[in-house]
């Protein structure tokens, strides 16, 4: 098991990694878990694949488990899924000092990452996350969130975990689908600062997705580290570097927007075709050379990810995808920063993209 440290000052946290966590959950919470009662909120899907698991943990040592099972999906971050998980939690008489288990994806991690933030102002929470992409990204670093009618994630606070437990074993029961749109997000790491990351993921990504565990437990831990690095130094996305982890979302977030945010096209896979985008453009106005760029693309398509814009079979322009980008939660004071690359491994935050060519090179890969 790799036990990784987030240096918060003031709040640090461990994320641990290995297999089998779930069973072993009471040990790992060494005494977070204060009473019998233990609230903890899933989804269905989660529910059926590992509820037995971690009801067992918890009665084994003497707890009393509170489920909340939601339905599983993008709209269970909503206002009404937030409050009503906000009065269950009041009706448990939840205290400030007890601790909240998120056991799921980043829906879960997400929603009940907000419930705890708001609840009593401020509660415990723990994430146990059950999704490659929650393990490698969305339970480290304390961003949480819902959806709103104008648009994702865009009501929120940052609150920490006390401890992330990513069990690997839970990526045994996880859709295929949903495994290599988390992967996207390991490939990500490499390719903002890590050459050599980068490398091992071509060379190992294909074995660890058919299953190989010692490659995907060296993937989330690795993972993890750089997340952890990044959140420490810039918890609240304010001198730029967390901002590099939003590689590819911008033109994702345009993909996800023009497929209705639905089934068609999975975050992790927006992100995937999003960062192909964004290396390709950051090619097109001379910042790395194009030979790269379809490094980067290689690396998304032998993982089973969409590799070019013209796939999806989108009936629209690019000016139509580039305007989506306004609506991004990014916008700042009328520009939107992109992260582009110099290189792969040397992503930086560029704040002067035109729209216009943008939405010029959206048309031609549209044309692909
Ligand atoms: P998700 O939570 O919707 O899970 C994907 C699907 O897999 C769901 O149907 C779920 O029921 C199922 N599932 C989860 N674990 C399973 C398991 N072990 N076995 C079987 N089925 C399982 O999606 P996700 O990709 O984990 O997260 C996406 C969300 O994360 C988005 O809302 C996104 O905005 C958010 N996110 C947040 C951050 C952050 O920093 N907070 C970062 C990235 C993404
Ligand atoms: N997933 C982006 C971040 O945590 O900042």
């Amino acid at each position: 098991m790799a036990v990784i440290p987030v240096e918060l000052a003031g709040r640090p946290y461990e994320v641990h990694v290995g297999a089998g966590l779930l069973a072993e959950l009471v040990t790992h919470c060494r005494g977070r878990l204060r009473k019998r009662g233990v609230p903890i909120i899933t989804d269905a899907n989660v529910h059926s694949a590992w509820g037995d698991v971690v009801e067992n943990a918890l009665r084994d040592a003497g707890h009393e488990p509170h489920w909340r099972i939601l339905p599983p999906g993008e709209a269970t971050k909503s206002w009404e899924q937030l409050a009503a998980t906000v009065n269950w939690l009041l009706q448990l008489e939840v205290e400030r000092g007890d601790h909240i288990l998120a056991l799921g994806g980043g829906v879960i991690g997400d929603l009940t990452g907000f419930a705890a933030a708001i609840l009593k102002r401020g509660c415990h929470f723990i994430q146990l996350p059950t999704t490659l992409l929650a393990q490698v990204d969305s339970s480290v670093g304390g961003k949480t969130a819902i959806n709103t009618p104008a648009g994702k994630n865009l009501v929120g606070a940052f609150h920490q975990p006390s401890l992330v437990l990513a069990d690997l074993a839970a990526l045994e029961t996880l859709p295929a689908r949903e495994l290599r749109a988390g992967y996207a997000e390991v490939v990500k790491y490499g390719l903002i600062g890590d050459p050599a990351f980068f490398t091992w993921c071509e060379q190992n990504g294909p074995a660890l997705l058919d299953g190989n565990a010692a490659l995907r437990e060296y993937a989330v831990a690795h993972s993890v580290k750089a997340k952890a690095r990044i959140v420490a130094e810039d918890e609240r996305e304010t001198i730029g570097t967390r901002a590099l982890l939003n590689l590819g979302h911008t033109f994702g977030h345009a993909l996800e927007a023009e497929t209705g945010f639905s089934d068609r096209l999975l975050h992790g896979e927006g992100v995937a075709l999003g960062m192909i985008l964004a290396a390709r453009y950051s090619a097109r106005i001379g910042l790395m050379g194009a030979g790269e760029a379809e490094r980067a693309a290689e690396v998304i398509e032998a993982a089973g990810l969409p590799a070019r814009l013209s796939e999806l079979g989108l009936e629209c322009d690019g000016k139509t995808l580039a305007a989506h980008m306004l609506h991004d939660k990014k916008m700042d004071a009328g520009t939107l920063p992109f992260v582009l690359m110099k290189g792969i491994g040397h992503a930086f935050l560029a704040r002067d993209v035109m729209l216009d060519d943008v939405a010029a090179f959206l048309e031609q890969e549209l044309a692909d």
